[in-house]
């Protein structure tokens, strides 16, 4: 069955707040979009990336992919969700896949291994995510005052790739429930089953500078 990938750079990186959106930037030399389509990749199970990004950033993204297996990028939208779909419906009109992953390209990381858990784990459920469980206490706030503890029981962090079954992911997006900022919701919101697989503190979203710095500290002590 084949397998595509979903790269999404169509994101601005406003909480940065470098000169350019933070995909672009690069890490250990190299861009975080080359590090996540390579990390994608890495286990052959992927057949081909679909990247989403800004229209005058195709042909950056289409140099920055040179010589990996990916289309011409396809135009994003104002939100994730809005490039999400857009991707969505570029691959439903040509070679529609059997499984999509959804990625983002802020997410240089993607530990060997957890591609073929995904896959694996979309054999008993249409939807399966890398998820880690919250060690911190969490608190309830109004204002600068707390309000109540949340127990934490049950409660993980979603990370990305998201793995779907494509035609289940679809049919989710095209519902049009807004406000989703990962894909699994949608599935969610749809009564449809979503398995977790264990995620990784290295997987890190590049979200502000401190982002960045820890996994160039973690490259450079060799443990990426
Ligand atoms: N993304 C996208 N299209 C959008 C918004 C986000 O493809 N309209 C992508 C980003 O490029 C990123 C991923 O979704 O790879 C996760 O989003 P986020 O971390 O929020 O990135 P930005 O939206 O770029 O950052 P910010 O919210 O700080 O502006
Ligand atoms: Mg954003």
């Amino acid at each position: 069955m084949r397998v595509t990938a979903l790269l999404l750079a169509a994101g601005s990186g406003q909480r940065f707040g470098a000169a350019e959106p933070k995909q672009f930037l690069t890490l250990g030399g190299r861009p975080l979009l080359r590090h996540a389509a390579e990390a994608l990749l890495q286990e052959g199970l992927v057949d081909e990336l679909q990247p989403v990004c800004a229209p005058e950033h195709a042909a950056r993204v289409a140099a920055i992919l040179s010589g990996l297996p990916a289309r011409p990028p396809v135009a994003g939208g104002d939100t994730r969700q809005d490039s999400v779909r857009r991707g969505l419906e570029a691959l439903a009109r040509s070679d529609t896949p059997g499984l999509v992953l959804v990625h983002d390209a802020a997410r240089p990381v993607v530990p060997r291994g957890t591609v073929a858990a995904l896959i694996a784990a979309l054999d008993s459920a249409p939807g399966a995510i890398p998820a880690l469980a919250v060690t911190d206490t969490l608190k309830r706030c109004a204002g600068d005052a707390i309000e109540a503890t949340v127990p934490r029981d049950g409660l993980y962090r979603a990370q990305t790739p998201q793995a779907f079954r494509f035609p289940v992911l679809l049919a989710a997006h095209r519902a049009g429930h807004l406000g989703a900022t990962d894909d699994a919701s949608l599935l969610e919101a749809a009564g449809e089953r979503v398995a977790i697989i264990p995620g990784a503190e290295e997987n890190v979203k590049v979200t502000i500078p401190q982002d960045l710095a820890r996994l160039e500290q973690l490259r450079r002590a060799t443990l990426l």
